[in-house]
């Protein structure tokens, strides 16, 4: 939820800024804009709407040795080219970028800068324009830099740059994130690693409240109290192929492909030496120790963690409550005597599960995140982290993440099941295995993907999925994947209580996609499809081979029951795709969506 670059250096910063830009453009993309800086002053150049539109008007005469960039997803102040970002102060002397959100934005306007006149409506700009009041009462630009930051409240990553001096970048975070890249002659500002993997791979974390002066030469990092802190960079593991598109039309479509080679890769990275499920002992111990467990997770995450609880209720027997992270917060239910908390986090960077996270720990209990980003916010203050090994997801609409989430759910509950004692009368390895086959058959089956969209959903307004037991569950996140990116009103529904009123918005060839994998509730979901059906409802039966009928639509390939949701979420996700394709979408940018959602 918006992208930060910077460059300082012997090269033009430019075409660097723009290129970093243009790789977390995922993460906000309704206005850009980057400043740079050389003797003759500022030069700024923002527009609304895409980097390509950007480059556009980019002068490119200009070259600067130093420079800062944003790709914004709105939040104060509606997208429009004043409210873009960089912002600068009342003199033009500071420019700033930011990505958060500034909670006393409005008493640090009211108490600290009566009679600025303000260009904009963003919480930005009460940062900029305070950061050149202290400079004009006297301080350095380093001390008014990091007094401004020490009185702001919120999230924010932060990169200013003074016009009467092009040899620094002052950067600055708080629960956002922000990394320092190094080079030689050159260093780097990127809200992700892979931004800045164009020039370097070594990489530097910032802590919240640290201040870092950045110059072509050196990267100082300081507490806001002025100690100095030294930290190692470390190897950002990424390779420039892992985000590039390659001969796909759209990076949702390779995020579906790469899903079965995921799951193989999750299954190898999550054995031992001996090609046993493994888990780190500290993590079973925890889970051991649990008298109850709660999944905290938004959006997609959240639908994984209902699948995830009932690998672990039904597996390690242990009692699991799922929670959407920004209802928890400010609802936290009655906490049994020993909980142990796990995070799911695709970005692991999620402002309202990080909200959660900070609150847990504040109270003493133990936290696992698993995560596809190793480093990320919510798995660097957890106490354990388990991994996706899905490798970046850059297509706002999550895919890969999902069912790798699954994989590591069942891992996780079936190792701990193993650990107590309990015989699951399976190899997890083995069935997994049978999963990641399955999937290679749907993804290679996309014309009859294509077909059902084409079918039910090339012109209808709205969509129902149904389903019971964990296909409901997977019915939700279809519907989140269709009505995100193909804007059609998707709503998923548990089979069972449609007739406790949803029933009342069937209409004439309202399309139904009702799942049917589960063989104990099998016959009550078709049940279910035949109330619809007479009420007008296009149903179509997506079913596990074993449990199909003459009327279904698709058959899925036979896998364990229980890890079903890894197969049956594909159609869905593939289904999505071409219904969002067909009526023109952005597939991999959805109107008023951002990847990584880092406020609250
Ligand atoms: C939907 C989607 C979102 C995310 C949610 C949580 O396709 O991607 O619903 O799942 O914003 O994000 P993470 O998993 O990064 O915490």
């Amino acid at each position: 939820m918006c992208g930060i670059v910077g460059y300082i250096g012997n090269q033009d910063s430019k075409e660097i800024l723009l290129r970093g830009l243009e790789k977390l453009e995922y993460r906000g993309y309704d206005s850009a804009g980057i400043a740079v800086v050389n003797e003759e002053g500022v030069h700024l150049f923002k527009e609304k709407g895409r980097i390509a539109e950007l480059r556009e008007i980019v002068d490119s005469s200009v070259k600067a040795p130093a420079g800062i960039g944003h790709t914004r997803w709105a939040t104060h102040g509606v997208p429009s080219k004043e409210n873009a970002h960089p912002h600068q102060s009342t003199s033009g002397r500071f420019t700033l970028v930011h990505n958060g959100v500034i909670e006393n934005y409005a008493i640090l306007k009211r108490e600290q800068l009566q009679g600025v006149e303000f260009k904009s409506e963003t919480d930005t700009e009460v940062i900029v324009q305070l950061i050149e009041k202290l400079a004009n009462e006297g301080l350095e630009v380093e001390e008014a830099f990091s007094k401004a930051v020490s009185l702001l409240h919120g999230s924010y990553a932060l990169a200013l740059i003074d016009e009467q001096d092009k040899n620094t970048i002052y950067v600055a975070k708080n629960k956002s994130p922000l990394l320092v890249g190094l080079g030689s002659d050159f260093n780097v500002v990127a809200s992700d690693a892979m931004a800045m993997l164009q020039v370097t791979d070594q990489y530097v974390e910032l802590m919240d409240k640290e201040i870092v002066i950045v110059t072509k030469e050196k990267v100082t990092i300081k507490k806001l109290n002025g100690e100095v802190v030294e930290r190692a960079p470390y190897t950002a593991e990424l390779d420039a192929s892992d985000i590039e598109k390659g001969t796909y039309p759209h990076y949702m479509l390779k995020e579906i492909d790469e899903q079965p080679l995921v799951l193989r890769k999750i299954t190898q990275r999550y054995q031992n030496e001996a090609n046993e499920l493994h888990i780190d002992d500290h993590i079973l111990a925890a889970m051991n120790e649990a008298d109850r467990i709660y999944i905290v997770a938004c959006g997609t995450s959240y639908h994984a963690g209902l699948v995830g609880k009932q690998f672990i209720e039904k597996w390690a027997k242990i009692p699991v409550e799922v929670h959407v992270a920004s209802e928890f917060s400010y609802n936290m239910p009655i906490l049994s005597e020993k909980p142990l908390f796990i995070f799911i986090s695709q970005s692991g960077e999620t402002a309202d599960s990080r909200a959660v996270l900070v609150q847990v720990k504040e109270l003493g209990y133990k936290a696992l995140t698993i995560t596809n980003v190793p480093g990320s916010t919510l798995s660097r203050e957890a106490d354990y982290t388990l991994l996706l090994h899905a490798g970046p997801e850059i297509a706002v609409a999550s895919t890969k993440a999902y069912t790798a989430q699954l994989a590591v759910l069942s891992i996780l509950a079936a190792v701990t099941a193993t650990s107590k004692g309990i015989n699951l009368e399976f190899d997890l390895v083995q069935e997994l295995a049978i999963v990641a086959n399955a999937m290679e058959v749907l993804c290679d089956d996309k014309e009859t993907m294509e077909d059902i969209a084409r079918e039910y959903l090339a012109t209808t307004r709205n969509c129902f999925f149904i389903g019971r037991s964990v296909d409901f569950y997977v019915g939700l996140e279809g519907a989140l994947k269709l009505k995100e990116i193909s804007y059609i009103q998707a709503e998923g529904f548990a089979g069972g209580e449609l007739k406790h009123g949803t029933i009342a918005l069937i209409e004439n060839n309202t399309p139904v996609i009702a799942l049917a994998t589960q063989e104990h509730v099998n016959l009550s979901i078709r049940g279910n499809v035949k109330e619809v059906a007479a009420r007008g409802a296009n149903p179509c039966i997506i079913s596990m081979k074993g449990l199909e009928t003459e009327e279904d639509r698709y058959v899925l390939p036979e896998v364990n029951e229980a890890l079903a949701p890894l197969v049956a979420v594909i159609p869905l996700q593939l289904i999505s795709y071409y219904a969002a394709l067909h009526r023109d979408c952005d597939v991999d940018k959805p109107r008023n969506l951002a990847k990584s959602v880092t406020v609250e």
